[in-house]
């Protein structure tokens, strides 16, 4: 892979080696070479991409940043500007693009400083000036490998308006010259994917898999993967991870029963997520635990770390060794499920539940030093659009402090036990064996996890256990489905 890069970054710098003028003219002449370019600096951008080269802050390669500076204002200023067909690396709107969106007509509407554009099938768009000129995409203005903005907001004039406008290349493109100097060419399916109308769900809801939400029925069809498999082959990592996004659940099986098997896995999709439990965890009963997971209780339903304000998206737990008698069994819930229940029953309860807040608290030594954490989050969290985001319920650390009124701490607790009865009910909850070598992989903020109580003195049982975030997760997921297609 690094070779590809090497290749590439080096065809890069031959074409650029040239003087500035000379490049300029000879793109000018020549709109193939152009073309060529944009499509050699995209097939670049992606082989870095996929080496894991450029999405980060820093480009580990000295010569990515030489390059960039060599080669963007060169496209920029060429007459039909190659950028304007330059795919979008990471659009997540691929699946939803409208190909043959083409302009019939532009017309400036200079009272409310925007842009009207019919499009060829009779429906039309409005897009503002300041929107229009902060969002310009040529090469000046947006990197087209880092995808970033580089226009600052400094030099958007509040009183800007446009000088003329000019629809090209058989309505693909309009110029806009605008009052700032600047000329800006806006390519049309670029522009009909970005339309203000509420024509598309928003991108991050786009880049996310929709979830599937289950009940009891999981128990006889749990989502499976396979280690070894996981482990090796990237279809395989591709489909569990959509599984775990989907369902909020998937149980790993053929994972050796050695310690730090889960740092195994974590390599394959990015990095652990560290706590103040540690980058792993043991679960086990200990002396003087900090946790009631430490000991053989019975642990109700929960999800981890409400305590802390970056809560951990996934949590992993690699059984080891198990406690042979009864005893020990897991339960998982799914809670997005249960609070799409409660709603039904109670939309008052199910609004008591997500706009409560509560505190929660955490105070201990571990292996990493003293801790003492506590956040305040309703049970029920919600996006800003309502819908239902994040479950934070945990029994053993939520805090005694309740900072509501008493007739309030009434109707939450009737709240928050008709939710507690949704949770556990027999249709709604799994129950299972954890056997050595097996791996649950769940997610943390929407599927509550439990254990039955164990005779600790009687057998050993022992858990390693980590965590991931969601971010990292979803990205890698996306970068397998891109490449697997
Ligand atoms: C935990 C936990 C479950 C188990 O450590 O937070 O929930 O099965 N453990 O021991
Ligand atoms: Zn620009
Ligand atoms: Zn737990």
């Amino acid at each position: 892979m690094m070779a590809d890069v090497q290749r590439l970054l080096n065809q890069e710098n031959r074409v650029t080696a040239e003087p500035r003028q000379e490049r300029e003219t000879q793109h000018r002449n020549n709109e193939e070479a152009t073309n060529m370019l944009a499509v050699r600096r995209l097939t670049c951008a992606r082989v870095l991409s996929a080496a894991g080269v450029i999405g980060s802050r820093r480009s580990s390669l000295p010569q990515l940043s030489s390059f960039l500076n060599k080669t963007t204002y060169a496209v920029h200023e060429s007459n039909r500007p190659a950028w304007q067909k330059m795919e979008i690396l990471g659009n997540c709107s691929d699946s939803q693009s409208n190909v043959g969106a083409t302009i019939a007509s532009a017309h400036p509407q200079p009272d409310t400083k925007i842009l009207k554009v019919r499009w060829k099938d009779g429906s039309e768009d409005m897009y503002p000036y300041l929107w229009l000129r902060d969002n310009c995409q040529c090469p000046n203005c947006f990197h087209p490998v880092s995808l970033s903005r580089r226009f600052s907001m400094k030099d958007l004039d509040p009183s800007l308006d446009c000088v003329s406008v000019q629809v090209n290349n058989d309505g693909e493109q309009v110029e806009v010259h605008w009052t700032d100097g600047h000329l800006g060419t806006y390519n049309a399916q670029w522009l009909h994917e970005r339309a203000f109308k509420l024509r598309h769900e928003p991108r991050d809801r786009q880049c996310r898999l929709k979830k599937e939400y289950w009940g009891h029925e999981l128990q006889e069809d749990m989502p499976r993967a396979s280690f070894p498999e996981v482990l090796r082959n990237d279809a395989a990592l591709l489909t569990f991870l959509e599984k775990l996004e989907r369902g909020g659940v998937v149980l790993v099986s053929g994972v050796p029963t050695e310690m730090d098997q889960i740092k195994l896995l974590t390599k394959r999709i990015g990095h652990m997520k560290i706590t103040h439990y540690g980058e792993t965890f043991h679960v086990a009963n200990k002396l003087d635990p900090n946790n009631l997971a430490y000991t053989g209780d019975r642990l109700d339903l929960h999800t981890d770390m409400s305590v802390v304000e970056h809560k951990p998206g996934i949590q992993l737990l690699h059984c080891i060794k198990q406690f042979a008698d009864e005893g020990g069994e897991t339960q998982l819930a799914d809670g997005f499920a249960a609070a799409v229940k409660l709603r039904t029953i109670s939309q008052k309860y199910f609004d008591v539940l997500s706009q409560t807040a509560v505190d929660f608290v955490d105070i201990g030594v571990e292996d990493a030093g003293k801790f003492d954490a506590c956040w305040r989050s309703p049970v029920i969290e919600l996006d800003t659009d309502g819908t239902i985001c994040n479950i934070h319920w945990n029994q053993a650390v939520r805090d005694s402090h309740f900072y509501v009124s008493s007739e309030a701490a009434a109707v939450w607790y009737a709240a928050a036990l008709t939710f507690k009865d949704i949770l556990c009910d027999a249709n709604n909850i799994i129950t299972f064996k954890l056997q050595p070598g097996d791996l649950v992989v769940f997610d943390n903020l929407r599927v509550l996890h439990g254990r039955e109580g164990y005779r600790a003195e009687q057998g050993e049982r022992l858990l390693q256990g980590c965590y991931w975030d969601w971010d990292c997760v979803r990205s890698r997921r996306r970068v397998l489905h891109k490449m697997s297609t």
